[in-house]
């Protein structure tokens, strides 16, 4: 008996620990609310408080650097021979021992093999490639570079994945079931995701497709937003991203450009920006290292966070 109370206690005690963190750990989806609320322009509402919250950060933080200048402008940046020829070779290796033990997602257009880099390390196995850690999950020059973007600090690693996708010849010309090939952005404020090509990739293979500029903060934007919101409370069913019914002009999204790249290309880019994944034209597999900062607008994030100020930021030379 007693035994039986005392694991309902700890029971208990999980799911509200699991609750707290997924309440600091949340971050704010593309839109909220249903139709009624984001009728009455909820949308708006909620992209007018990310953009101020934006500029009211970007008072105290003045930092910045050419890739986030970039991004600024064009919300897409792209490096070619991103690592060292003996980084590349390194990572390579393990990434082929990550996939043995890679979990198969249930989507079979693209089939989808999937590795969680971030919780390796966060479990503390150790990862025998050094670059990981180096590039992706330390003070890396990316995080120099979300952090003049986003105008924050970043204190919680990105979530890193590594993911190999490939269609069925048979599925050729079908499209993608989980709707990430048709244009879409994922939030109504910015945030930073990057893509490092692990093999060569093109419009054959699901090269990365993107529309330059859609990513700026404008009043046609806002009314895209709205709009767009009240189309998305009307098919919350779906997960589909029903971009199709709207003007692309609204989103400066008319035509969305192909980023294809050799091995060892790194794409960085706001997600507020319109994009898809391209279309798979052969079998060859599109083998990708996806890094999310997505966490950075996370509550923890900013809980973690001390406040900065321009005297800090003197103090360590920046
Ligand atoms: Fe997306």
């Amino acid at each position: 008996m007693e035994g039986c109370m005392l694991r309902g206690l700890k029971t208990k005690g999980y799911r509200a620990y699991n609750w707290l963190l997924h309440l600091l750990y949340a971050t704010p989806p593309r839109y909220r609310a249903g139709l009624f609320a984001n009728f009455i322009g909820l949308q708006i509402l909620r992209t007018l408080v990310f953009e101020f919250g934006y500029r009211l950060r970007k008072i105290a933080f003045r930092r910045t650097n050419i890739t986030s200048e970039a991004l600024e402008h064009d919300g897409i940046s792209v490096f070619e021979d991103f690592l060292s020829h003996e980084q590349m070779k390194e990572l390579e290796f393990e990434a082929t021992q990550f996939l043995d033990n890679s979990t198969v997602t249930t989507d079979a257009r693209p089939l989808t093999l999937t590795c969680n880099l971030h919780l390796i390390a966060k479990n503390g196995y150790r990862l025998v490639s050094k670059t990981f850690s180096r590039e992706f999950f330390e003070k890396s020059g990316l995080y120099d570079i979300v952090e003049c973007f986003l105008k924050k600090r970043v204190r919680i690693p990105p979530r890193v994945y590594f993911i190999k996708q490939q269609y069925h010849t048979k599925d050729l010309g079908l499209p993608q079931q989980d709707y990430q090939d048709e244009p879409h952005f994922d939030i109504p404020f910015r945030s930073v995701k990057a893509i490092l090509y692990i093999g060569d990739t093109d419009d054959s293979n699901g090269a990365f497709n993107y529309a330059r500029g859609s990513n700026r903060f404008t009043l046609q934007r806002l009314l895209g937003e709205y709009l767009h919101s009240i189309m998305s409370s009307k098919n919350k069913k779906t997960h589909r991203n029903p971009l199709q019914g709207l003007k692309l002009s609204r989103f400066r999204a008319e035509s969305l450009g192909s980023v294809p790249g050799k091995k060892n290309t790194l794409i960085i880019f706001d997600a507020r920006g319109v994009h898809r994944r391209g279309d798979f034209k052969t079998d060859h597999p599109r083998e990708t290292i996806f890094i999310d900062f997505r966490d950075t607008d996370s509550w923890m994030n900013s809980i973690m966070a001390a406040p900065i100020m321009p005297r800090q930021l003197k103090k360590f030379g920046r």
